[in-house]
């Protein structure tokens, strides 16, 4: 069984994508849900689907190793970034190395960084005038949005886009992508590390 944890900060639509693509699994599991935010849509998912969260405090969060302790008492396989918005801290960078993915909704390296998430993304794609936006996938490492990228798709960037409709768009791509990426990603790496 490979045991997933994810983080998140918001609505939590991705969590959810992730959540209804792995229910049926038998050898993939949701394990743990994490927030910054008692009061996110992520939270209610995880509660809906039954599924163990925990709200977690920055002091916490950075100055104590309470959440490497709680990934490897339920040995975590895999930390998954989804609308995450603290950096992670050095201890989990280390425990999970190479096993922690960001979603983030431009093509990376473009408009990725400390402030980039939600509409400053596509703020930052239409005053660019950048004729084409979309998803990253990548590897989380010690810098916002830096690691090695693993998935990217395109999409066109429409002349009447607001920053709404564009982000309306990119979302849709990363719910049509994000749980298949971690499949993905799992069957070719996870495994293999587990097996060797
Ligand atoms: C997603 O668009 C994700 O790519 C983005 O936050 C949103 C979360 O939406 N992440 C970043 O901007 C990271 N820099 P959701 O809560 O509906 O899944």
């Amino acid at each position: 069984m490979i045991k997933i944890a994810i983080l998140a900060s918001g609505s939590g639509s991705n969590a959810l994508a992730l959540i209804e693509y792995f229910r049926e699994r038998k050898d993939v599991e949701i394990n743990f849900v994490i927030s910054n935010k008692r009061k996110s849509g992520v939270i209610t998912h995880a509660a809906v689907n039954d599924i163990d969260h925990y709200i977690i405090d920055k002091e916490i969060f950075y100055e104590s190793s309470l959440i490497d302790i709680k990934m490897k008492s339920r040995k975590i396989d895999l930390i998954v970034l989804a609308g995450f918005l603290w950096k992670i801290p050095d201890n989990l960078l280390k425990t999970f190395a190479g096993r922690i993915i960001n979603i983030h909704p431009s093509l990376l390296p473009k408009h990725g960084g400390l402030g980039m998430y939600g509409l400053h993304v596509h703020r930052s794609v239409l005053d660019s005038k950048d004729e084409h936006s979309g998803i990253s996938i990548h590897l989380v490492n010690e810098n916002y949005d830096e690691g090695e990228i693993i998935f990217q798709k395109k999409c066109d960037v429409l002349i009447t886009d607001t920053p709404e409709s564009l982000a309306d768009r990119v979302l849709v791509l990363e719910h049509e992508n994000l749980p298949k990426q971690i499949d993905k990603f799992i069957k070719q790496e996870i495994v293999k590390q587990k097996t060797v």
